[in-house]
This record gives C-alpha cells, sequence and structure tokens, in this order.
C-alpha cells in the first residue's frame, strides 16, 4: 500500500462529487541543492559539498505535500522540453501521483533552475529562469472541479478584479473554498491594496513577519485580528512558536505551539504547513486539531534536508504519534501535552502500515555517476541514487534500500515563496 493510498477523505466522496481536492497553479522550478558545505565558497574558489540532492521544487512543494497526506492533487504548470522537466513531470505524476492533466509541455523553453547551498542553517541560491510562456488562466483554461484552490497573492495575477476572472475565482465559482498564502515583499512595499484580494478568499495563511507588515501591526495577535477582518480563516504561522487562527464560520479561535523539534531546514515549513491545514479543514475538524496537525506535518517536514520531497506521508505521521503516544506517562508534562493535544490522531492515523515516501536522490541521471572514480583522493566514489526510507520501490542505483538515512547526503531543500 503507498502512502497515497490512504484516503482521509474517503467517507466524503461521491460520484458527483469533485475530482479533486485540490488544484493549483505555479512554476516548477528543478531544485539542486548541495549540503553539509563547510562555508559558502570563496570568491575564486572550489568546495566540496558532502551530499547533493535533486527534486522539483517551486510550487511542486505545494503539490507534493497535499498529495502526500492523501488529498487528490491537480497541478497547472509550464513544464520545458527538457530532461530536467522530464525529471520533474515524471516524479510528480509518477512518484508523487499528482494529476498534470492542466499542465503542459513547451517547446523551446526551459525548466527553471535553483541551486542551493546550504551551510548550517542558512541557504543561499541561485536561480535562472525564464517566465512561462503563457499565463497560468490561459493555459488552465477551465479548471478541474475541486474542494480546494491553493494560491499565492501577487499584483501579477490578482484576484477580484472586475471583469477578470483567473483561474482561482474559476474553481471557486465551480465550488472551491481560496486558500491564499503570500510571500516575501523583496521591494519592501508591504502594499494593503494585496489583502483587497481576500475578498474572494475563504483562508489567508501568512506568517507572522508577513502578516504583520500587511496588515501594518506590530503583534502577530494583531496581525490575526486584522486578516480574520477579511477572511472567514485567518491563519498565522509563527515558526518554531506554533500558529494562532480564527475560523469565524464556526466561532472558533485556536494558538497551538509546535512541537519541539531539532529544525534542520525550515524553509518550506509553510508549504507543509499550508497543506495539513487544507487537510483538516476539508475534513471539517475543531480548529485546534487542524493547527496541531498542520504544525505537526510541518515539524517533520523540517527535520529533513529537503523541500518537496521532505513532506510527510502518513506513515510518517503514524510513527510520530505512536512514538508520543508510547512516551506519554513517562516523558514529562512535555510529552503528556503532546499527547493529550494529538489524541485526535488516534482515530486518524492508518492501522495498517502505510509505504513509506520516497526522499530526494543525488542526480536525476540515476546511473551517470555509477562507477565514477572519486575525483578527490580519499574520498568514496559520488553516491548517485536515493537515500530511500524504506520500501522496495525505493531500491537504488548503488545502495540498498535500507541503507541507513544520511541527512546531510541526500535532502533536499526547495523553497521559494
Ligand atoms: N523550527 C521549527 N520547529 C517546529 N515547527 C516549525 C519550525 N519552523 C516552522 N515550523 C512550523 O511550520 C509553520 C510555518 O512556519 P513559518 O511560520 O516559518 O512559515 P513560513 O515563513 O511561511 O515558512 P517558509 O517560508 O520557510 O515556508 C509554523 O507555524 C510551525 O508550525
Ligand atoms: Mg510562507
Amino acid at each position: 500500500m503507498s502512502a497515497q493510498a490512504y484516503d482521509p477523505l474517503a467517507d466524503q466522496r461521491t460520484p458527483e462529487g469533485p475530482q479533486f481536492d485540490v488544484f493549483l497553479a505555479g512554476t516548477v522550478f528543478l531544485d539542486i541543492v548541495f549540503t553539509g558545505l563547510p562555508a559558502m565558497p570563496a570568491a575564486g574558489t572550489e568546495i566540496w559539498a558532502d551530499g547533493m540532492g535533486s527534486c522539483p521544487g517551486g510550487i511542486a512543494n505545494l503539490a507534493i505535500a497535499t498529495s502526500r497526506l492523501g488529498l487528490r492533487t491537480s497541478l497547472a504548470a509550464a513544464f520545458g522540453d527538457d530532461d530536467y522537466a522530464d525529471f520533474c513531470w515524471r516524479t510528480l505524476a509518477e512518484q508523487e501521483s499528482v494529476d498534470l492533466s492542466r499542465s503542459r509541455r513547451f517547446e523551446n523553453w526551459h525548466s527553471p533552475v535553483t541551486v542551493s547551498m546550504a551551510v548550517d542553517r542558512d541557504r543561499s541560491m541561485v536561480t535562472h529562469g525564464h517566465s512561462a510562456p503563457m499565463a497560468a488562466s490561459d493555459m488552465i483554461g477551465a479548471p478541474p472541479r475541486s474542494r480546494a484552490a491553493i494560491v499565492t497573492l501577487s499584483a501579477e495575477e490578482p484576484l477580484g478584479m472586475p471583469g477578470k476572472c483567473n483561474w482561482a475565482e474559476k474553481a471557486q465559482l465551480d465550488g472551491a473554498l481560496i486558500f491564499a498564502d503570500v510571500g516575501w515583499d523583496p521591494s519592501g512595499a508591504w502594499s494593503a491594496a494585496l489583502l483587497e484580494q481576500l475578498a474572494v478568499c475563504h483562508a489567508f495563511m501568512p506568517n507572522a513577519v508577513e502578516a504583520m507588515a500587511y496588515t501594518g501591526t506590530d503583534s502577530p495577535r494583531d496581525a490575526l485580528y486584522a486578516i480574520a477582518d477579511r477572511v472567514p480563516l485567518a491563519v498565522v504561522t509563527d515558526g518554531a512558536n506554533g500558529a494562532m487562527a480564527i475560523d469565524s464560520l464556526t466561532g472558533e479561535e485556536a494558538f497551538v505551539p509546535a512541537p519541539r523539534v531539532t529544525a534542520l531546514d525550515p524553509t518550506g515549513a509553510g508549504d507543509v504547513f499550508g497543506a495539513g491545514l487544507v487537510l483538516g479543514t476539508l475534513c471539517g475538524w475543531p480548529l485546534a486539531d487542524r493547527l496541531a496537525f498542520a504544525g505537526v506535518c510541518s515539524a517533520l517536514a523540517v527535520q529533513q534536508f529537503g523541500g518537496s520531497l521532505a513532506a510527510p506521508g502518513w506513515g510518517d505521521i503514524a510513527d510520530w504519534w505512536h512514538e508520543v503516544r508510547a512516551a506519554a506517562g513517562h516523558s514529562g508534562a512535555y510529552g503528556d501535552s503532546l499527547a493529550r493535544r494529538y489524541g485526535f490522531l488516534d482515530k486518524l492515523v492508518p492501522t495498517d502500515p502505510v509505504g513509506a515516501v520516497r526522499r530526494a536522490a543525488a542526480t536525476i541521471a540515476r546511473q551517470a555517476d555509477v562507477g565514477m572514480a572519486p575525483r578527490t583522493p580519499g574520498k568514496p566514489p559520488a553516491r548517485t541514487a536515493a537515500e530511500a526510507s524504506g520500501g522496495p520501490e525505493s531500491a537504488t542505483a548503488d545502495g540498498p534500500p535500507d541503507e541507513p538515512e544520511d541527512p546531510n547526503t541526500h535532502r533536499v531543500p526547495a523553497q521559494k515563496e
């Protein structure tokens, strides 16, 4: 049974129901990340990284996070005619079960690529790419019916413009709830006008810095109230502190601390959190459970190096919960608090074992450097293929499937907002 085979919305499905749970659109990047670097390379020098990973990034992070939670996910994105695009397409469609029927391949356009270097918890990135050959709304046409659409608010493809109906609004007219996020504003303008777009949204889930900047407030809580004046479901995430939310439709307000974890790569936490929140909302859970669930999904992801392929599947969530439950009663007040807060998982986590999800492999051409001599004297040959966290399908070109995971070797951070 694959991780994707567990269906948390099984009891809501009918033959007439929406084809998808989540529809989303954006730019897919090929992300290549070097990990385990002692320091950033000084100008004019070359350094060797202990590890490398490759995976689809950008909007693929969100699509893979929702799909791994069992949400039927459809992604519209432009793909080039290059081998990187083949890899991203294959990974999304075949490995991660993301529907790409609204995506398109374009000739004479190549994949945007980001190379990322991780030193301690900092990442530096270099990106190259060209604008997509076609606007998302033109490429999509009529979106498929879905329960939710996830958008990043932007001035370029705004929501709620008179006379213009973008893809997310079309999805909304067909019954989807719009969940909106927002990115860092490099211009520093943080224009409050962007928030006008929330008029058509169900939920808004910025991080605390973005929330305070866009609402012109000084605390995450004040930002939350300002957002709750605009959308039924207002959420402010606050990194390792956790998240707070108001759901004015159900009359609930909640603050849920994040599970304590050692974050190797906190980048991308927002996407995984968003995926968990969408799932909990579609399932109709109480607000505190939704925040707690989203929080554990992102807490599991930040312990991995990796953007899209760091997202947890139900197997990861089940393992975590079983450990928490087993430790309750003899791990102090913190352990007891976790066990209490996450008690709702008892009813949710699959009782049958679910297959492990795959993490990022080193290179996209899996066989390419098998057997090659190492370039660095005394170093072993570069491992090309996946670490894989279990499962027969995870066998790799030059490593056994159950090889111990080396977090510095194959995890791939990859998140752009
Ligand atoms: N260090 C951490 N430990 C535990 N949970 C974390 C940590 N960092 C983030 N999270 C979880 O992820 C959620 C989202 O993180 P954050 O508020 O940093 O969003 P973000 O800035 O949008 O993330 P990013 O832009 O890196 O994707 C938090 O509310 C929290 O639940
Ligand atoms: Mg974010």
